[in-house]
């Protein structure tokens, strides 16, 4: 429209303005734009009764955002037959409660563990429990009494889990745990935010729905909060999708950028943090005043066993335990110069945090103590620094 020379100086504040070139830009652009327009009253109908695909409102959908979820669910199935689905969300939180409510209605049950990042039991006993859901408890590893409590609550529709679980680092055997879930016709998710699918695929191994906090290391740099749910059924993508978009956790084009942006780098980095996780593993192992070492890598890590079978690499997240009590335990963390006390996992550099007075502070102490999050362990992010800083640096805090 060549109206520009009529138009009036507040007219011409308020209207778009788009300068098209020839090329297009070679980095995914962020479409920061709440809506979408179309040239006649028909084409937008069309787009809206779902006859041609498109975009309307950004709660609903985004360019910028499906670029993303497209990247990822490729990722995620890159092994398997289907492309899969990815629907991204405002942060790891939000994909957990959108995924409730979307597979679970008042009167179903919930089959999960108490051995989960304390924001998951948090948002499953005070959210998704008071929303008529039963939440259930069990140990997975426990194989006769979780087919026992399968056989006792004929309403149990999901069984979620994490695995290695924050902050202790346990693992569960993925493909036993969905072999008995599908004998029993029960759907499984769950959240692979530590290993991401560059170490573990979990749909390869029958789950049904992957979680991610991508704020962690799918992200990489610390700097979005954002989550996704990903899955193979078109089903389960249409109700998830439905969910998000009327509960409004949509993920915002920005922080999904950030994603992208992260994801170029994901193999690199989590090598990284690999081979340094499992080097300063070693050390703790080695020394005189750690009492325990959780890492997968570890072959005296109890569930060693497990992680070999379905992980490449054992990951970048760690804890341990000192010879010592809680004031032991903070004067580590105080002493140490290049790690920070971060209540954030999976950035490039190296993070402390302290699980019984932070991520786990609202779990009932007896819960977190049989689930090994004692006053003396400390979750370790290892990053991606030069291994002898690392090393260096934790030589200080345990002086
Ligand atoms: C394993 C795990 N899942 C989910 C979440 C929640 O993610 P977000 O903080 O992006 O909501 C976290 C947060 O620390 C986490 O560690």
């Amino acid at each position: 429209m060549d109206k520009k020379t009529q138009l009036k100086f507040a007219t011409i504040c308020a209207r778009e303005n788009h300068v098209t070139d020839n090329g297009s830009p070679h980095i995914l652009p962020i479409h920061a734009s709440s809506a979408f327009s179309y040239e006649s009253i028909d084409a937008s109908i069309e787009v809206f009764s779902g006859q041609q695909e498109g975009y309307v409102y950004s709660r609903y959908g985004n360019p910028t955002v499906s670029s993303v979820q497209e990247k990822l669910a490729t990722l995620e199935t890159i092994d398997l037959p289907d492309e899969g689905f990815c629907v991204m969300t405002s942060s790891g939180m939000s994909a957990i409660s959108t995924l409730a409510s979307s597979l679970l209605k008042a009167g179903d049950a919930l089959l999960t563990s108490t051995n989960l990042y304390g924001g998951t039991s948090e948002v499953f006993s005070k959210i998704v429990a008071n929303n008529g859901v039963e939440v259930i408890y069990v140990d997975f590893n426990d194989e006769e009494l979780l087919s026992e409590k399968i056989q006792s609550h004929t309403n149990i529709k999901l069984i979620y889990f994490e695995t290695p679980t924050n902050p202790t680092l346990s693992c569960l055997d993925i493909r036993k745990i969905t072999d008995i879930a599908k004998a029993n016709n029960i759907l499984t998710a769950i959240d692979n935010t530590f290993a991401t699918c560059y170490l573990q695929r979990p749909l390869t191994l029958g789950v049904d729905i992957v979680i991610y906090s991508t704020t962690k290391f799918l992200n990489g740099h610390g700097n979005s909060i954002a989550g996704a749910i990903i899955g193979r059924d078109p089903h389960h993508r249409k109700a998830i999708w439905t969910s998000m978009k009327l509960l409004g956790t949509n993920c915002n084009p920005f922080d999904a950028w950030l994603v992208h942006n992260g994801l170029k780098t994901l193999p690199l980095r989590m090598d990284k943090h690999c081979s340094n996780a499992l080097t300063l593993a070693q050390y703790l192992e080695n020394h005189s005043k750690v009492k325990k070492v959780n890492y997968p890598g570890l072959e005296s890590f109890t569930d060693h066993h497990i992680a070999t079978k379905q992980m490449s690499q054992f990951g970048g997240m760690l804890s341990f335990e000192l010879d010592g009590d809680l004031n032991d335990a903070k004067r580590f963390m105080d002493s140490t110069q290049l790690a920070s006390i971060t209540s954030t996992l999976g950035n490039t550099d190296t993070l402390l945090l302290h699980p019984a007075t932070s991520s786990h502070l609202n779990i009932p102490k007896d819960i977190r103590l049989s689930d090994g999050i004692t006053d003396g362990l400390i979750r370790v992010s290892v990053g991606i620094e030069d291994i002898e800083d690392i090393i260096e640096d934790f030589e200080l805090g345990l002086r």
